[in-house]
């Protein structure tokens, strides 16, 4: 009798604390994700499981995927994964009511892990956005990836060849690696791939590192509410620089903290390092620095302002209003490389001028400061080295009755004259 208790209770013990490997069914021609949201529901997979999109198959991912609160959980992508190539179907799947955020949305759990495979050939995900680009289709777009309110984990070894629009966010999650991931949205007929934002970081204790993007738009971009995250090792290819914000838009309060973004090849760009809030918000970005950035062909290497305004807006809030986003230790430190200075237009450009222009600028500006008065704390650039493809000098811009303290460069409108804090 009692042998009989104490194997009972061990076996239950071993079954209890196994690990599972589920694999995700599938069938040729049919949408695979109501099989794997019907396993998903019965609540056996949602724990200590690897969740395997085994390598030889190409499942078919024609409807959303919502996880639901997971623990201990791997979701393995070793098969390639295709979105429908039909973008009315997408369309309806974004548009209808149970459509959950994104078309692979995580929400809630502890140590869940998205993961691909070193194999070349296996483990893409495919979302056939060039067809959505070359149509400028931009009605009912999905967004691909939400990691949101995870604590622990890791996304890595993803491979992503052309995505409809945004890729990866992580609001809310924390203590997250986001490691060797590729994201490829360049398009290969001349169409611009709205949107592709790379990696969105919201959250706490987030590290990026060995990440390559092709996009059109932030290969990073940091929101509110962000703290400790770090960004290095990695490349970024023509979209719209590593970034932070915007933030406060419409008075909103937003707060970043603590941003280390190093080791990263910034090429064909739009922006190297961006820092944009809105005029007339409230909070703070601090402790911010980008270091050890190279940039080739890049056109606004470092571009910061607290000014961001919409033209549509009307007539801008005055310099002297209470309110705005405040920028505290900012640091951009070991910048090198080429200026894009030639006639250019980059192709998100669908306005004249472009959404980017930057009224007085002359396009040789390794630098651009535009900030606040008595909002902008201890700002420093520092061992920067650039050249203009044109060999033309170097400028930047600087209005000195927003900034007194030294930046590091003379803070003018004009050459780019390095000062104490500068080497
Ligand atoms: C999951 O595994 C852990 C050990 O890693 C164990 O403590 C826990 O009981 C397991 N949970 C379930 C539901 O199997
Ligand atoms: C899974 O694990 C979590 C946390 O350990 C626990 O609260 C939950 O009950 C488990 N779920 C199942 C189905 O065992
Ligand atoms: C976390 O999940 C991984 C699989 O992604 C697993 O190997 C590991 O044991 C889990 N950690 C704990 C503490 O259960
Ligand atoms: C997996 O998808 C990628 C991207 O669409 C493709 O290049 C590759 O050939 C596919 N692999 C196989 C084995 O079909
Ligand atoms: C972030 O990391 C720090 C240091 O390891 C830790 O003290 C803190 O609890 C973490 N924050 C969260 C939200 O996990
Ligand atoms: C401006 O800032 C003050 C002081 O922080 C705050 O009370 C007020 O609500 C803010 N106004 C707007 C429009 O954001
Ligand atoms: C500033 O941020 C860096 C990088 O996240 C961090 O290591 C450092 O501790 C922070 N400094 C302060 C004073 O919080
Ligand atoms: C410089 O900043 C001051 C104070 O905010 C502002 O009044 C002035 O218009 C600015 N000058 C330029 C050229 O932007």
């Amino acid at each position: 009798m009692v042998l009989k208790t104490l194997f009972v209770a061990a076996s239950l013990v071993a079954s209890s604390s196994a690990w599972t490997v589920f694999t995700v069914p599938h069938t040729s021609g049919q949408d695979d994700t109501p099989g794997l949201m019907q396993a998903l529901s019965a609540g056996a997979i949602t724990n200590n499981t690897s969740i395997l999109f085994q390598q030889g198959v190409t499942y078919n991912i024609f409807t959303p995927i919502k996880f639901p609160v997971m623990h201990n959980v791997e979701v393995a992508v070793e098969g390639n994964l295709t979105y429908p190539s039909d973008i009315p179907a997408v369309q309806a799947a974004v548009a209808a009511s149970s459509y959950p955020g994104a078309w692979f949305a995580f929400s809630g759990g502890t140590n869940v892990t998205l993961r691909g495979t070193a194999d070349p050939s296996w483990g893409w995900i495919d979302a056939h956005g060039q067809a959505w680009w070359d149509a400028n289709q931009q009605t009912n777009r999905p967004h691909g990836f939400a990691f949101s309110k995870i604590n622990g984990g890791a996304i890595r070894d993803i491979k992503v060849w052309k995505p409809i629009g945004w890729n990866f966010a992580t609001s809310g999650s924390s203590n997250i690696e986001i490691t060797n991931n590729q994201i490829l949205a360049a398009s290969s007929t001349g169409s611009f791939p709205f949107n592709t934002d790379g990696f969105s970081a919201g959250g706490t204790n987030l590290t990026f590192s060995n990440n390559h993007v092709v996009n059109g738009d932030d290969c990073l971009t940091v929101g509110n509410g962000a703290k400790n995250i770090h960004w290095t090792d990695s490349v970024c290819e023509n979209g719209h620089g590593l970034s932070i914000g915007s933030l406060g838009e419409g008075g909103q309060v937003a707060d970043v903290e603590n941003v280390l973004i190093e080791n990263t090849v910034m090429k064909n760009s739009l922006y190297g390092a961006r820092f944009k809030s809105w005029t007339g918000g409230n909070g703070a970005a601090k402790n911010i620095t980008w270091r050890n950035i190279a940039f080739e062909n890049v056109p606004f290497p470092i571009y910061v302002t607290q000014n961001y305004w919409d033209q549509e807006d009307g007539t801008p809030p005055p310099a002297n209003s209470a309110n705005n986003t405040h920028v505290e230790d900012f640091l951009f430190e070991g910048f090198a490389g080429t200026i894009e200075d030639g006639p250019y237009k980059e192709g998100s450009c669908v306005t004249d001028p472009c959404w980017y222009a930057v009224p007085g600028a002359t396009g040789k500006e390794v630098v651009i400061f535009d900030l606040y008065p008595n909002t902008a704390i201890n700002i420093v650039a520092k061992d920067i080295l650039a050249v203009t493809e044109t060999g033309a000098p170097v400028r930047v811009m600087c209005n000195a009755s927003a900034i007194s303290t030294d930046i590091g460069f003379k803070c003018w409108d004009g050459l780019f004259i390095p000062t104490k804090a500068g080497f």
